[in-house]
């Protein structure tokens, strides 16, 4: 139901970086290991993360990079530790040992508007709009760290050609939009940051299908346009479709992790995420 999204990407044009992403949008589940830049340094690095929540123990020895221009997907059961992942790339948790390197700099001493000015954006679970203002100032506030007010409103014309629904609901109170629409208000708001890497917390939750393809296909233009993206995703199988390498989180601990197009062949990953005989066992 969703084999037009990789056809639909748009010319590169990179609007919020200087051409950091592949150019082409990645055939769904079929890029090649080889189109991974493997030489230059990661964009976001995680190593070694323990992180805790009291005398609980949320990460063990976490490893994850995204490079540039990927989507990268985060995948797992209930309370494997993903959301918790999310909070301590954008300083909302501090782990208690290890290191969390953009663009080669620690961002383990940085508030969480110091992390979004460096250039991470964040689409939070469950969206987050600021309920009782319009469209349009949610997406203001999502360019708050910005005082270049002229790009500003170039990047809200942007924005709105590139969600025409959101375009159509743009003097609406927020909490009026459906779950689908709120959630490209967030992707939105998240890009009036101008982010080199956005971080998504399951961003097709409670969507109904044919959102779920919506946001999974604007996901790859807006790679496709230079924005890396960093997404935890409870539906493994739409998730590695877009994605160009996965991680699969079991309690704590990367489990498995590797290029999408073999993590989908996975036989263990089909079996715990996309239905095979154990789905009953691991999925959530
Ligand atoms: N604020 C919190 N206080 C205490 N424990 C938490 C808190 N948030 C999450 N946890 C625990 O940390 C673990 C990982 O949670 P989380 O990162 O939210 O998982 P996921 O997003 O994969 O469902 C779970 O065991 C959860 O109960
Ligand atoms: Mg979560």
């Amino acid at each position: 139901m969703i084999a037009t999204v990789a056809r639909t990407g748009l010319a590169p044009s990179p609007l919020w970086g200087e051409g950091r992403g592949e150019g082409q949008l990645p055939e769904r589940g079929a890029v090649p290991a080889s189109n991974e830049p493997q030489q230059q340094q990661p964009l976001l690095q995680l190593s070694k993360i323990n992180s805790f929540y009291g005398p609980v123990q949320a990460h063990f020895d976490l490893d994850i990079e995204v490079r540039r221009g990927q989507i990268v997907s985060l995948l797992g059961g209930n309370a494997s530790g993903k959301s918790t992942t999310m909070k301590i790339v954008l300083g909302l948790l501090k782990p208690r040992s290890g290191e969390v390197l953009f663009n080669g700099e620690s961002t383990l001493g940085l508030s969480t508007p110091q992390i979004v000015r460096r250039g991470i954006g964040s689409v939070p679970e469950a969206r987050r709009l600021f309920p009782a203002m319009t469209v349009r100032e949610n997406l203001l506030m999502g360019a708050y760290a910005r005082n270049d007010r002229k790009a500003v409103a170039e990047d809200l014309e942007r924005m709105l050609e590139l969600f025409p629904r959101v375009a159509e609901r743009i003097e609406f109170q927020a909490g009026t939009l459906s779950g689908g629409e709120q959630q490209m208000v967030a992707m939105a708001r998240a890009l009036m940051g101008r982010p080199q890497l956005i971080c998504m917390d399951e961003p097709t939750m409670g969507l109904s299908p044919l959102y779920v393809d919506k946001v999974l296909e604007l996901i790859a233009r807006i790679n496709a346009q230079g924005v890396s993206v960093f997404m935890v995703e409870q539906n493994a199988s739409l998730a590695l479709q877009i994605a160009h390498h996965g991680y699969v989180l079991q309690t704590g601990r990367i489990v498995l992790s590797g290029p999408a197009r073999e993590l989908l062949a996975d036989a263990r990953i089909r079996d715990a995420y996309l239905g095979g005989d154990g789905a009953a066992r691991t999925a959530s």
